[in-house]
Formats: structure tokens, sequence, C-alpha cells
């Protein structure tokens, strides 16, 4: 903390649970509280509209008071979406306040972090409040219906998904959306090849159960390791804790034996059983429509909840996957950070910069800039990003520029397509890639034709927008004013024009 002007210094605040990390978004200036709005569909299209507006980046909200619950009982919307909350999160050693210079910080953070192991305890604020068996009453949490055409409401959407391999024995956290039946069961979405998904099939095929253990209002950093794509076989308990440069406490689970977050919010224990499903959904997806299977409900595991801890006056956690640009923001700066780091692994050199676009919900449409160093270098890169193991799902359109384009400025992206590619010279497509349930050009036909929304493919594109390498050293020279010149108008005529904050 700034003793002088009371601003946190980002890079050096520390926080502990949940509760600490809202108070320093505060001293931030990035927290808003709104009392008194209702829970379904109010409070989901507030955050919804404010987010819309800035773009996908956005205050933190917190609502209190909500009609029908006890004071004190809240949600939160937004954790991570602006550079300064992640930075704050992670203390990103950042150079600049650019999104650039956040993605940058993140791959050196991935770069040089080791893995670290969980801290068990035995007590824990989660303990606070504990319900067992008949007991257990899920609907006493402000649990939201978040668009107005969803199927329920949904007790998991900015939560972690907790299970153990029956095999190799780690542990696994994942995000994938629960939704809320009744007092003791919520309906559990995990597509195709998702760690949790391909652990629950591993017990199926034994005739064994499936344990897990779902924890909202967790540390942000554990959340955020949550949703990326963490290579199978580590825990993200362990890579949080090397991104944040902290052991995660975890208590043991009395039913599922796993580690649990010590400091959540809310957590349940429970299982899936083989064969035992419910209709799940619709719900609003990330990529801002119901393309699961449109609006008709799908069959998936039931989550009997066996055990329910929470603390008092708990923070119910929330994301809302909307039409981009929705609350993706530190999605969008880790994707990109990872695959800059699997390009730079697989030996592509030059690489400037990678953004994930929010308004391809992060997903679709990727962006690698690069300084040309030989003919087929852009190609090079754009398929390996279009391929690896973080750009790979969906991942339909990669657009390699030179590093003279800002990436994270979509006009400076288009005027380099339109302007440096040919679409005969330029384009790449390769064919029958991973898709995802939640990809909307399959039509609806394959999703209900073959019983499976995860029966998909679909085809890629590599963009290639840089000059051809062969006449690299006679492009033509870009016809805008210069940085200097710029400079030095904003200084003699910014005042009179309302230039300020312009040409710097
Ligand atoms: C807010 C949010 C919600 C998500 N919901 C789901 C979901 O319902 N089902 C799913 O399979 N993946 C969902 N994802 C994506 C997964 O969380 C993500 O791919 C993660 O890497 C999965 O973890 P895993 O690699 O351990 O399987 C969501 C991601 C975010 C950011």
């Amino acid at each position: 903390m700034n003793l002088e002007t009371g601003a946190l210094d980002i890079s050096s605040a520390t926080y502990g649970d949940l509760r600490d990390w809202i108070d320093k978004v505060d001293h931030l200036g990035e927290l808003t509280t709104i009392r008194g709005a209702e829970r379904d569909l109010e409070i989901p299209g507030i955050w919804e509209t404010v987010s819309r507006a800035g773009g996908g980046i956005a205050p933190a909200l917190l609502f209190d008071d909500i009609p029908g619950f006890p004071g004190g009982f809240r949600i939160l919307f937004g954790e991570l979406e602006s550079v300064r909350r992640l930075a704050m999160t992670l203390r990103l050693e950042m150079e600049g306040t650019s999104i650039l210079a956040c993605v940058k910080a993140c791959r050196d953070r991935l770069r040089k972090m080791t893995l670290i192991s969980p801290r068990k305890v035995k007590d824990g604020a989660i303990l606070e409040n504990a319900e067992t068996g008949s007991a257990i009453d899920l609907y006493k949490f402000p649990v939201p219906r978040h668009h107005e055409k969803d199927g329920g409401r949904f007790f998991g959407t900015g939560h972690c998904v907790i299970s153990r391999d029956p095999e190799e024995g780690w542990v696994n956290l994942g995000t994938y959306r629960c939704m809320l039946l009744d007092e003791q069961s919520l309906c559990l979405h995990m597509s195709a090849g998702r760690d949790g998904r391909t652990m629950m099939h591993k017990y199926f095929a034994r005739g064994e159960p499936y344990k897990v253990a779902v924890a909202v209002g967790t540390d942000p950093a554990l959340y955020l390791a949550s949703t990326m794509t963490v290579p199978w076989g580590i825990s993200e308990y362990d890579f949080a804790a090397g991104l944040k440069g902290e052991a995660m406490e975890v208590i043991e689970g009395p039913y599922t034996g796993f580690p649990l977050p010590a400091n959540a919010e809310i957590v349940v224990e429970g299982e899936c059983r083989p064969g035992d499903t419910h209709l799940e959904g619709p719900f609003g997806e990330w990529a801002g429509y119901y393309a699961n299977c449109g609006l008709s409900p799908v069959h998936e595991p039931i989550i009997h909840v066996k055990n329910l801890f929470y603390r008092s006056k708990p923070v119910f956690t929330c994301s809302q996957p909307a039409k981009p640009p929705s609350d993706l923001f530190a999605q969008g700066v880790f994707r990109s950070a990872l695959i800059w780091d699997e390009l730079e692994k697989a030996g592509v050199p030059n690489i400037r910069g990678v953004w994930c676009e929010l308004a391809g919900g992060t997903r679709l449409f990727n962006i690698v800039s690069l300084k040309q160093a030989y003919p087929g270098h852009a190609r090079q890169a754009g398929i390996i990003a279009s391929q690896c193991g973080s750009g790979v799902y969906i991942g339909r359109y990669t657009v390699v520029v030179d590093d003279d384009i800002d990436i994270t400025d979509m006009k400076d992206v288009i005027w380099a397509i339109s302007t440096r590619s040919d679409p005969v010279r330029s384009l790449e497509v390769t064919r029958r890639g991973r898709s995802s349930s939640a990809d909307p050009a399959v039509s609806p036909d394959i999703k209900v034709t073959s019983h499976n929304p995860d029966d998909t493919y679909t085809s890629k594109a590599i963009i290639d927008a840089c000059w051809p390498y062969e006449w690299l050293n006679r492009a033509y020279p870009v016809a805008q004013v210069s940085q200097e010149l710029q400079r030095k108008i904003v200084t003699k005529w910014g005042k009179q024009l309302n230039l300020n904050g312009r040409g710097s």
C-alpha cells in the first residue's frame, strides 16, 4: 500500500481468502456494491449489461440484501475481468498496463513458476456450518436464474468441481456447470475430453460411483486455474498455488476424502452413479448461443449431495456465459499466454504476442504476432497455434500478423487481413479438427441424430495476414502520421482540440 496516496501497489499486494481479496479489490477502486436486486435474471442481467458496456472489462459487482435471503448472503460477479484485478491477484510483474503487457507477464509467470502442493490443515472457515443427508438444503443460497431462456437455476457457474483419478490418484479441478435440481441434488455438464469427464467414465466402467465435490467462492487464483487447460496429471491445486506463489490450504472431505479448499464459501460433497441422469439445461453458453442442443435439455449425470459446508453469510460466486464479450477476460489472457508459451516450446521463434479475442469468446478468433525470420514462418505459427493444446478447442480462426499490428485492436487486425493477405495465397484450411458441444456452427441435425452433442468436428482456417516473406524488405510503407509527429501535435494542440491522452 502506498501510504501517501492510499493506492494499492498491485504487484506487492497479497490476500488470504476471497473476503480478504474483495477488500483489496475495494481498495483498488474496482468493486461496486449493489443492494436490493433480484437474484433471478436481474442480478445476472445487471452484470451482463455492465460487462458488455466495458467490452468485457468491468468492475467486480457484489450484490447484497437480495430479496428473499438474509442480509449478508451475497452474490459476486466479475472476479477477474480487468488487468488490475488479475495483476493484483497473481502479483504480476508488468511492463506497462496494456492487455498485451498482462499476457506477457502471465506467460513469464507460467515459465518461471513451480508447482506447490496444497497445505493440509485441520480446520478452516468452510467448517463454520455443516449439514448432512436429508438436512441439506441447497435452496438456502441465492442461486440465480441467469438468462431468460435457461431451463433452471445454476448452482455452479463460477466454481470448481473436484474429483480424483481412480488409477493415478491425482486430484483435478474443473469449472463444469452444475444445475440445481432440488434441495440435495445437482446436474453436471462436462464436455467430451474434460479431465473430470474422463475420470467419471473410468469409475463408471468399473461400475463404481464417481465422487465429486463442488466448491463455490474459492480463492480467485484457484477458480482461475480450474477454468484453464492444465495438462492431465497436474492438479489445479498445485498449479494455482504456483501461479499465486502460495500453497492452497485444504481440509480433508469426510465423504470424498478429497482435499477441499479450507476457506471456500460453500462446498458440497456427493457422487454421480452410472446410468443415473436427469435432463440438464438449456443454459446460455460462452459462444453466445444455446448451442448444446438448442433449447432441448440433454441427459447429464446427477450429483447426489451427501455433505454441505458453508461459511456464515456466504459469498456466492457466479459467471455469466453469454454473447461475447462476456466475462472471459482472465481466460482470454491466460489462453493467449499458454498458446504463446506452447508456440515457443514447439520451436517457433520471434513470437511477439498472442491474443484470444474476447469477441470470439477467447476460443474462436485468435491472433498471433511475429517478426518473420524465414519463408513459411507465419504459416508454421498459425498451424501450430490452431492445433496446440491450448488453442485446439474449436480454435476456428487463427490470424497471423506482422509485429507492427496491435493484436488487441480489432481495427488494426482487420486492416492487416484486408490489406496484406490475398485469399488464394493466404488462407489455409484444416479439416475435421476438435470442436465442442457448444459449437454453434455444427448443425442441430448432427447433435440430435448422433444423440451426443459432443459428436462434432470443425474445420479451422489460418489467415496469414503477414507481408509475403519474399518481398518483406519491399513492403509498402504505411501512410500514417508518425508517433513522434503525433506527440508534438498533441503537445501543441491537445488542449484546444481535446486530444489529451492520445498520441502517447
Ligand atoms: C465460466 C466458465 C464456465 C465453464 N463451464 C463449463 C461447463 O459447463 N462444462 C465444460 O465442460 N467446460 C466448461 N468450462 C470450460 C472448462 O472449465 C475448462 O475447459 C477447464 O480447462 C476444464 O478443466 P479440465 O481441463 O481439468 O477438464 C467453463 C469455463 C468457464 C471459464
